[in-house]
């Protein structure tokens, strides 16, 4: 059986401005299946994030075309859940109505709401700060809100903006693997963004490498990992350190 195309990019460049225009996107073609996990890794301006606010609708391409599902993206939806890289939280909300929001929005019970609200809060190791608002965290709290408030009403397609940058290495690993558990279990599209060529291979299918600016994808890595065993296992196994270092090499050579 072939699998759905859930996202596809063809052709697409984006160049702002009019007199000094700076070239962000240039010929990007990209393909994700349904339920498929891609990362993209790419040296620091090449257009990473302005590649997933176009595809979350937020901002138009100069050329090319961006379909999800097949139709041309116009503007935001409930279907592409973002996560953006400076987090992007409701500043007028608690912890808990960001978190919400989304499930508010979906019309879902007040019960359920609760439970899972609740549950997320959990995960993110914010319990005791429900009723706080975002100017009183951290960075890293902030990051974890975000995640949160997308990860709760799991949509079909999750784009990540290096979603973990801003956390100490611990509660990296918790959140990665709270990712991984709920793509394993819904199935979602996940498309992210990251420095972190580990973390890349850690998590997903396929690892795309972007070019330096301007952005086009130059390279992919198929990942075939068996995560059953865990992480300590993986990291250590020759497989995982084989890809892990074809990636790397990949990316410096781009970034040099
Ligand atoms: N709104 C804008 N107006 C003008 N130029 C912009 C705008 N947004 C992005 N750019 C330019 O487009 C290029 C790509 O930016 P983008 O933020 O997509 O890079 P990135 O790959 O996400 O970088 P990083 O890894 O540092 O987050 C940069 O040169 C940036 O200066
Ligand atoms: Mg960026």
């Amino acid at each position: 059986m072939v699998p759905a195309v859930k996202i596809c990019v063809e052709a697409v460049s984006k160049t702002f401005g009019t007199k000094d225009a700076v070239t962000a996107l240039a010929g990007v073609d990209l393909a994700v299946n349904a339920g498929e996990f891609v990362s993209i890794v790419g040296p620091s301006g090449c257009g990473k994030s302005t590649l997933l606010y176009m595809l979350g609708g937020f901002l138009p391409p100069s050329g090319g075309k961006l379909l999800v599902d097949g139709n041309a993206v116009r503007k935001p939806g409930v279907d592409r859940g973002i996560v953006f890289q400076e987090y992007a939280l409701f500043p007028w909300l608690t912890v808990y109505e960001n978190i919400a929001y989304g499930l508010r929005m979906l019309k879902r019970p007040p019960e359920q709401i609760k439970a899972t609200v609740q549950r997320y809060i959990d995960v993110i190791g914010l319990a005791g700060f429900e009723q706080r608002f975002p100017r009183e965290l951290s960075g890293g709290m902030k990051q974890r809100v975000a995640l949160a408030r997308t990860f709760v009403y799991e949509p079909e397609i999750l784009l990540l903006d290096e979603p973990f940058g801003a956390l100490d290495a611990q509660t990296r690993e918790i959140m990665q693997d709270e990712l991984l558990r709920l793509w394993q279990s819904s199935r979602m599209t996940v498309l992210m963004v990251t420095h972190d060529v580990n973390e890349a291979v850690y998590l997903s299918d396929r690892v795309c490498v972007m070019s330096k600016r301007p952005g086009r994808i130059v390279e992919e890595f198929k990942v075939v990992l068996d995560r059953k065993p865990g992480r300590e296992a993986l990291v250590l196994s020759e497989a995982y350190t084989s890809i892990r270092n074809a990636v790397w090499l990949s990316v410096r050579h781009q970034v040099l």
